[in-house]
């Protein structure tokens, strides 16, 4: 096992278990910095750690603005200091209500929301002024992900003009999220981003040109973010989520970035139930089942090991090491996709200097905090 993930003492620590690295947390947050060239060019998303210490570590370090998927994340993140938070998703049904609970609870923080929609947009900007209360909101644009968004045309032109007129509502700027950019080879990954750079930037004069200030352009994920951090224009601010704790996926695909996985899931051998095969107790409620069995689990101790069953509460592997494991041995693993192992966590131990040092709370994994 690599130095780095050493710990001293680990007898009494359950498996199986998440690690983080306070250390390589630090790091990841510090190269994050040092890409983006400035904090305020920075609105990390917080939905790969869902944890307050994770976030005042950001915080700290002056990074502000910040990025939420979920009101929960909203309401951590603000519990834990930031002044400025995004929540990249269009409030529909209840939601409305809570974005009018998040602007009293909170009203001196600078709170937006996205849209993609006239209806929607109508009834969040509605609601907000019967309630005497207002939101920043972006038009969240289609880069070609297909999740989300509306294409540059008209339509975004017009949902913009919508956002400039109506009451309670007021134009916060662009959304552009690429999670489809996920091109191995990095001079692809560039193309692929400036090829939509150039209609966005032509979209952004065009809002100018109407006489509307469009405050923020809120760029990428992980793999675009040192493209669009090095752009010149104004205005930009880099969301990367999983950076901050990153994955073995992340980290096998994307070798120009420059993170180093700092969860890491403790797990104990529980059976060798034949010469060449045996069993951890990280079944797919503790390490996330979303990528493909092969490469949810990385384990730098048994790196040829073949997955053959992962349930719920076991992972079996053949190897030919099979027999180096016996009950009760434990090794470490890298997740796949560390945001959504995380989120199956209540409680974390931190670690520090090879020791550990305390346990974080995974607040943000439940849906609702008080909102
Ligand atoms: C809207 C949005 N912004 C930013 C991110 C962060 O991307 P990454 O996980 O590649 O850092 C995500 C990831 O899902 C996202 O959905």
């Amino acid at each position: 096992m690599d130095p780095k993930y050493k710990i001293d003492d680990t007898t009494n620590l359950f498996s199986p278990s998440i690690i983080i690295y306070r250390e390589l947390v630090i790091a990841n947050i510090e190269e994050m910095l040092r890409i983006a060239g400035a904090p305020e060019r920075l609105r990390p998303h917080c939905k790969t750690h869902k944890m307050a210490e994770i976030a005042k570590l950001e915080i700290a370090r002056g990074i502000t603005r910040h990025k939420a998927a979920t009101f929960a994340e909203v309401e951590m993140l603000a519990d834990a200091g930031a002044t400025d938070i995004l929540l990249a998703y269009n409030p529909v049904g209840p939601n409305i209500g809570r974005t009018i609970a998040v602007r009293q609870k909170y009203p001196d923080m600078q709170f937006s929301v996205t849209a993609d929609h006239p209806a929607a947009l109508a009834q969040l900007a509605q609601a907000m002024a019967a309630a005497g209360q207002s939101v920043d909101v972006l038009v969240d644009i289609n880069l070609g992900m297909n999740r989300t968004g509306l294409e540059i045309n008209d339509e975004a032109f017009d949902l913009y003009r919508d956002i400039v007129e109506r009451d309670g509502v007021t134009p916060g700027g662009l959304h552009l999220y690429d999670g489809h950019n996920q091109q191995v080879d990095v001079d692809e990954r560039q193309a692929a981003v400036d090829a939509t750079w150039g209609p966005t930037m032509a979209f952004r004069e065009r809002l100018l040109a109407a006489g509307w200030p469009v405050p923020r352009l809120v760029c990428g994920g992980t793999p675009s973010f040192p493209v669009y951090a090095a752009k010149p224009e104004p205005g930009i601010e880099c969301s990367p989520g999983t950076i901050v704790l990153n994955d073995s996926y992340y980290g096998r695909n994307f070798m120009d970035l420059n993170f180093t996985p700092a969860a890491l899931i403790l797990t104990r051998c529980v059976s060798r139930p034949g010469a060449d095969l045996v069993t951890f107790d990280i079944g797919n409620k503790a390490v996330s089942a979303d990528p493909d069995i092969g490469i949810r689990a990385f384990l730098p101790d048994l790196p040829e090991a073949v997955p053959k069953y992962h349930n719920e509460e076991h992972l079996l592997l053949q190897t030919k090491d099979a027999q180096r494991f016996a009950p009760g041995d434990e090794t470490l693993v890298i997740p796949g996709h560390v945001c959504t192992s995380v989120s199956q966590h209540h409680e974390v131990y931190v670690a520090d200097g090879g020791k550990i040092v305390g346990t974080w709370k995974v607040t943000a994994r439940d849906r609702v905090l008080s909102i």
